[in-house]
């Protein structure tokens, strides 16, 4: 990616302590999406300025919390949000998280659970005019694991627009937020290169660097995929939407059933 983008890495993906030490010592920020999270990476050091608070929608009592602990950066999307810091942290600086107009194909999709739309865009922003809140940014999330990097171009396209609306509304904005969305398993390299090739050519194009604007990426997926196995204990089937892909007809589970039958036999025959 452009030299200029700094990684904030998304403590939701894996809270492991010692990764999010490996991270800290490295000089790494963070995104958090809960109090707790903020609190587990100040627990290491962090400064509060290399916190971004990413969840548009907060409890108050967390924002109080955050203010305390002089985290000033995070998101919203909604004209009640903006309410909602006006009481608690009026200061706090404000990046409108934007939805993808057009769905691109990504292992996990938020489906339109945050964001708002670019229509809706100048109505919040004014809102946040009137309440003389301080909205420093754009930030999107463009889906996990996204497959078509052209994701990326449409998503910036809209950043775009909506930077060009703030700034008739009175917001010099200065910072972009591109999310995450970057594959991590260890066959993905060259679709992460081409994703970030496409990302940092439409950069270029639609953000100039005479713009100054500090741009950050919250990477999550990438980080851990490949770095870490996740063991889970199954202790039960019901497929409920489509037969899963291994053991369609459950049996190998049926088989461990057995398995452990002669295991806690021989345990409690002892
Ligand atoms: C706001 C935000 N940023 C970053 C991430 C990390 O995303 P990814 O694992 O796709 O890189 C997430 C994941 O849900 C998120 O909600």
């Amino acid at each position: 990616m452009q030299t200029g983008i700094s990684c904030v890495s998304a403590v939701k993906c894996n809270t492991d302590e010692a990764l999010l030490h490996v991270l800290a010592d490295m000089g790494a920020s963070f995104d958090c999406a809960s109090k707790e999270e903020i609190e587990a990476v100040l627990k290491l050091g962090v400064s509060p300025t290399r916190i971004v608070y990413a969840h548009p929608c907060k409890p108050i009592s967390s924002l109080f919390f955050v203010k305390r602990r002089e985290v000033s950066l995070m998101t919203f999307d909604t004209v009640n949000e903006l309410h909602k810091v006006k009481v608690s942290y009026a200061s706090a600086r404000l990046l409108l998280r934007i939805l993808p107009e057009q769905e691109f194909d990504a292992r996990f999709k938020f489906e339109g659970r945050y964001g708002c739309s670019v229509t809706e865009a100048p109505k919040i922003l004014q809102s946040a005019k009137d309440l003389n809140l301080n909205v420093v940014g754009v930030c999107f999330h463009v889906g996990s694991d996204i497959r078509n990097p052209e994701a990326f171009i449409s998503i910036l396209q809209q950043s775009r627009t909506v930077f060009d609306i703030a700034r008739t509304i009175g917001f010099n904005m200065k910072i972009l937020d591109i999310g995450g969305g970057f594959p991590g398993q260890k066959n993905t390299v060259r679709r992460f290169k081409e994703i970030t090739e496409v990302i940092n050519k439409t950069l270029l194009d639609l953000f100039p660097p005479e713009e100054n604007l500090e741009i950050i990426a919250e990477p999550g997926r990438y980080i851990v995929a490949s770095a870490f196995t996740l063991v889970a204990n199954i202790i039960g089937k019901r497929c409920y939407k489509k037969p899963a892909d291994v053991d369609r007809d459950g049996s190998k589970l049926v088989e461990r059933y057995e398995k452990d039958r002669r295991k806690y036999d021989d345990l409690f025959s002892e």
